[in-house]
């Protein structure tokens, strides 16, 4: 292995994370026995066995049957909590997590109950463990721009706990441009902007997500090596890429970790980040995905370490003064 000391030890934000991805599979059962939801799984083991993913959709079909278990605020908060004291074990300072409200709200749970949930565990993990947390709000992508609006709708009363929007699901078939009212929308109302572009979809995605939504982050983003001018504009801009290197190597973004195109971001001048989308379905939580792409990828640098943790920051939501003092 290589720099996992300094991997591991250096402060960083995470900018991407969906807490349901969180969830652990003996997490989901015990909730499952807790609320007396049934899965389609025997046990834990047979769950896991489960994650063998071909593509994102293979691997979003089994994500929200998993999130399928959580009813009440308690389990928000739970949810929530654990993740954010593994974090602040990987010496996350601050960190930025997506949910998916539509995939609770469709089961009858509120939106009140997911962000009350999910703020009290942003507030006590900072009393208790220091570290920062905001949420960011995600619309399901596959359902329609109107459900967006709706579940916009059930968010207002709640928004001085929600730093920003994003844009999550099945990304094939559903470009950026179906949520150009909402987000416009979102970003009248002071809202911070960010889409899922270019993880399977193409360069046009991401250009779409820029010109169209106006994101001040791109999720994933991967695939903008495949226009040049495209790179131009997001260094230029400094766009940061949101990027998940076992989520990739999981979904099949790239068939080896060793293949991942991380180090010519860098190169190319992009502000990449590192990130572990869905921890408890992809193999690792943040330190994991830095020590395994900088294993697989020998030309990434303790410089590359440190311009990864800097951008991280640099690209966060938090307020400038404390941005500037992580810096
Ligand atoms: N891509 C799109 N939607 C998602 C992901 C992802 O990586 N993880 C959870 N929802
Ligand atoms: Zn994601």
């Amino acid at each position: 292995e290589r720099l996992p000391a300094l991997l591991a030890a250096m402060p960083k934000a995470e900018l991407h994370i969906h807490i349901e991805g969180s969830l652990e599979p003996e997490v989901i059962f015990a909730l499952a026995q807790r609320n007396g939801v049934a899965l389609p799984y025997a046990d834990v083991e047979a769950l896991r066995r489960a994650y063998a993913f071909s593509d994102l959709q293979s691997f979003l079909d089994i994500y929200y049957a998993g999130a399928s278990v959580l009813l009440h605020e308690q389990d928000f908060y739970d949810m929530a909590r654990a993740y954010l004291a593994q974090a602040a074990m990987d010496n996350v300072a601050h960190a930025e997590v997506f949910f998916d409200p539509q995939t609770h709200t469709a089961r009858g749970v509120s939106m009140e109950t997911v962000v009350r949930g999910l703020h009290r565990a942003c507030v006590d993990a900072r009393a208790e463990l220091g570290i920062s947390s905001s949420l960011i709000l995600c619309f399901l992508r596959h359902l329609s721009e109107e459900d967006a609006f709706a579940t916009l709708e059930q968010a207002m009363p709640l928004l001085e706990h929600i730093v920003g929007v994003g844009l999550d699901s099945s990304e094939l078939g559903h470009p950026p441009e179906k949520f150009a009212r909402v987000f416009a929308r979102c970003r009248q109302l002071g809202l911070r902007l960010v889409a899922h572009a270019g993880e399977e979809g193409p360069p046009a995605f991401i250009w779409s997500a820029l010109d169209v939504l106006r994101v001040e982050r791109i999720d994933h983003g991967v695939q903008a090596v495949h226009d040049a001018a495209l790179m131009r504009r997001l260094a230029q801009d400094r766009i940061a890429l949101t990027v998940c290197p076992l989520s990739n190597l999981k979904l099949r973004v790239f068939p080896e970790l060793s293949q991942h195109n991380l180090k010519r971001l860098l190169d190319a001048g992009l502000a990449a980040t590192v990130n572990s989308d869905d921890p408890a379905y992809f193999g690792g939580y943040i330190n994991e995905n830095f020590t395994q792409v900088f294993a697989a990828v020998p030309q990434l640098t303790a410089h590359d370490a440190w311009q990864l943790a800097h951008n991280s920051f640099a690209a966060s939501f938090a307020p400038e003064g404390q941005r500037r003092a992580w810096q």
